[in-house]
């Protein structure tokens, strides 16, 4: 008789377990498989700018394809590309960016995960905003490190209260998340803000990574950013890409702008991971930074128009309060009067209504009260998202 084949238990490292997981991409599959069995759903659940990459830059991506930029480059990243992101940077912030402080990187997420495995001991303290960006959680617990959470509110319009964080930093604080405008809530730091932030670090030895994705999609003001204010230059990591800006995401390329000799380990980072960016796919990047700028101010200005009516949808309807976020593509709305919690109702909108949307709490435990809708999705989709929630709520409210 043949003996039964062993079965060998998983042996996981203990950090494994630790590691988060982003919500969207679980409700995007889920919203795939009731497809697949004939329901109807509206898409809004995932971070993705709907439009199509500018073809300028599709023109220039193709065309480093077929000129032969299809080997390896430096783990850096092309000097080119450095040179033209602190040339963008550079003009932006009001400072001198030199290329040796640029590491590109495919996607902006590897920035989070380099700057944490480089800078996190075990139990050093990381302050990060809740409900924010489920990466950030994710990543501290992984690098071992204490996930101290500032939680962002309604009543401030989801900007951090200065005071509240001052109180939160201990001798063992050695990262300060900011995330400006924010994923979910929209929320935007004011100059006072972060310069009042930056006298609470006082002469602190803490880095400040301050991840400004969004920054192309504020709807008013300059974006100010701690990278600008005088003594907090060789403390923070800027964190920046073309995903958002560019309806670049399915690209991977992202990058991060910090002290030359930071920038050398996080590049032996992507040394040891990636090797490099895709070449072609930095080619294309450089076009997109140097390029006709007229498709990115398009595109904020649709997302704003769609948001202004998402939200004033949201609140003609039972039980939903949404405010208008000051960037980004999120509607946030406070649902704590429909009696439900977030993602019980999340659930109930995707397999009821046909509407996808996120749990407020998959953002943090402060996102509780809460749902999260892309508005990457047609004005025709949100009507008709809007008129589906309308009715569920009617009917079940
Ligand atoms: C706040 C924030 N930071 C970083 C990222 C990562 O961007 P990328 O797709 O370029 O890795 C995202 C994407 O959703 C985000 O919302």
């Amino acid at each position: 008789m043949k003996e039964a084949p062993v079965q060998h238990e998983l042996l996981l490292a203990a950090r494994t377990a630790r590691l988060g997981n982003e919500t969207a991409f679980e409700v995007l599959s889920k919203a795939r498989a009731l497809e697949a069995q004939g329901s109807s759903i509206i898409h809004l659940e995932i971070g993705e700018p709907d439009f199509s990459t500018p073809a300028n830059i599709v023109e220039a991506g193709v065309d480093a394809l077929r000129a032969g930029w299809t080997h390896y480059g430096p783990s850096a990243g092309l000097l080119e590309l450095r040179q033209a992101i602190a040339g963008h940077v550079g003009s932006t912030h009001g400072i001198d960016v030199s290329p040796d402080e640029v590491v590109v990187v495919p996607g902006a997420k590897p920035i989070l995960f380099f700057t944490m495995l480089a800078l996190i001991e075990e139990g050093d303290e990381v302050i990060y905003p809740n409900p924010g960006f489920p990466i950030y959680e994710s990543m501290i617990n992984y690098t071992g490190g204490k996930a101290v959470p500032i939680p962002l509110r309604e009543e401030r319009e989801f900007a951090m209260d200065v005071v509240e964080m001052a109180a939160l930093i201990t001798d063992r604080t050695r990262l300060i998340i900011l995330n400006s405008p924010q994923n979910p809530t929209g929320g935007v730091l004011q100059r006072s803000d972060i310069e009042q932030l930056a006298q609470a670090i006082g002469d602190r030895n803490i880095m400040v990574l301050s991840d400004e994705i969004y920054t192309r999609l504020q709807f008013e003001g300059q974006p100010f950013s701690i990278l600008q204010v005088p003594g907090m230059r060789d403390r923070t990591i800027l964190l920046d890409g073309f995903s958002k800006t560019y309806a670049m995401t399915g690209w991977r390329i992202g990058y991060g702008v910090m002290r030359a000799d930071l920038a050398a380990h996080i590049t032996r980072l992507m040394t040891n991971s990636n090797s490099c960016t895709a070449s072609f796919t930095q080619i294309a990047a450089i076009e997109a930074l140097r390029g006709d700028q007229s498709a990115v101010d398009r595109m904020r200005a649709e997302f704003q128009r769609r948001l202004e009516v998402f939200t004033a949808g949201l609140n003609g309807i039972q039980g939903f309060r949404c405010r208008m976020p000051r960037g980004a593509f999120y509607a946030f709305p406070n649902i704590t009067a429909t009696g439900w919690k977030s993602r019980p109702l999340a659930d109930a909108l995707l397999e009821d209504a046909g509407v996808a949307a996120l749990s407020g709490a998959s953002f943090g435990q402060f996102g509780e009260g809460y749902l999260r809708f892309s508005v990457a999705n047609s004005i025709e989709n949100l009507h008709q998202a809007l008129e589906r929630i309308g009715k569920w709520a009617k009917e079940n409210l």
